[in-house]
């Protein structure tokens, strides 16, 4: 049989700062009833001035490494999906190898925003099931709230900060394991979710600055439309690929965004409610984040046991979008 990349552990870390509705309610005209039936959120965690990406994603790193019982000595990769890095180079996936000793590990940052989980553990098991890595750390992590404007209720609301992470293996002779990935990408969509500034098209204090270039530019009603048909698409191709049903999936894991996208989605697979996770009532959307925060969660409350069939999904800004279908 061949090499599989094998979740060894997983963990997570998020804000101790929680930002609840009410609270929105007094900086912005909206209200607790409108953000909880368009979205589901009730409150989210948002990091301090101190905090950063490199916070949540060191803690899950940890509790990853801990939670599989590898050292962090043994890494051949560390990969950390993020559209939110400490700094524009170096990579955050670099702080963390060095922050827990990972020496033999090669590390590098990966852009997909809310998809960057779903593209690093594709990548990363890709490089484990070649032969090219043996052990890695694939972690999720943004803080978000670092580009919100505040006085933008259609954005606001949405967001918090977080980070998780897993420890791959290769394993041979075992059906556990990234069983299938698909990613998809659509470039002409970039316009409908960006961060404008910050990068090299209009550097920070360029005479293209102004004030409103660091902040999440989002047309919210188009990014819906197309994660609703986006999310569907992506886990049918995986399971079609592993010529599995909808059936066999134990859990469903997706991008916590929006509750009422995860529900069309979970529709479409014809899920019964307790097979799908969400979390997206207390954690708001946390970009790369969310999909191992939501395994991490899972496992912690004892809804995912070895060899559960585990289909997890994700779309963010780009347009990227993606699935990733596992034996936990
Ligand atoms: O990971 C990818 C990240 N992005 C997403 O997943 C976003 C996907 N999109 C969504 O989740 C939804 O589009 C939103 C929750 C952002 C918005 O819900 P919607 O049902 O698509 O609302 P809408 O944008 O069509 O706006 C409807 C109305 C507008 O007022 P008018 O023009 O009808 O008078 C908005 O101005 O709701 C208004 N509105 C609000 N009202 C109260 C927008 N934001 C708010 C708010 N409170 N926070």
């Amino acid at each position: 049989m061949s090499m599989r990349a094998v979740i060894q552990g997983v963990g997570h870390a998020v804000p101790g700062t929680v930002l609840t509705n009410r609270d929105l309610e007094a900086r912005v005209d909206t209200t607790d009833e409108w953000i909880v039936q368009r979205t589901g959120i009730r409150e989210r965690r948002i990091s301090t001035t101190d905090e950063s990406t490199f916070t949540w994603a060191l803690q899950a790193s940890q509790r990853a490494l801990e939670s599989a019982q590898i050292e962090a000595q043994e890494l051949d990769l560390v990969v950390c999906g993020t559209v939110t890095p400490d700094m524009l180079f170096p990579a955050t996936a670099c702080l963390v190898q060095d922050a827990i000793g990972a020496h033999r590990a090669g590390a590098y940052d990966l852009g997909a925003a809310c998809a960057g989980f779903i593209y690093s553990l594709a990548t990363a098991s890709a490089m484990i099931e070649s032969g090219a890595a043996q052990t890695a750390l694939v972690i999720g992590a943004d803080t978000l709230s670092k580009y919100i404007d505040w006085n933008d209720r259609a954005t606001c609301i949405l967001f918090g900060d977080g980070a998780g992470a897993v420890v791959l293996r290769g394993e041979k002779d075992t059906d556990r394991g990234v069983v299938k990935t698909v990613l998809l990408s659509d470039g002409s969509g970039g316009r409908h979710i960006n961060i404008a500034g910050g990068g090299s098209r209009v550097p920070y204090g360029s005479p293209r600055w102004d004030e409103t270039s660091k902040f999440i530019y989002m047309a919210g009603s188009e990014v819906y439309r197309f994660a609703v048909t986006a999310m569907g698409d992506a886990c049918c191709r995986a399971l079609e690929l592993a010529g599995l049903s909808d059936t066999d999936i134990d859990l469903f894991v997706p991008h916590q965004a929006n509750l009422r996208i995860i529900e069309s989605a979970a529709k479409r697979l014809k899920l019964p409610p307790e097979k799908v996770f969400i979390n997206v009532e207390r954690m708001g959307n946390t970009s790369g984040g969310s999909i191992p925060i939501g395994l991490s969660e899972a496992q912690a409350a004892g809804r995912l046991k070895k060899g559960d069939l585990v289909m997890t999904v994700g779309f963010g800004a780009g347009l990227v979008w993606g699935a990733n279908l596992i034996r936990w």
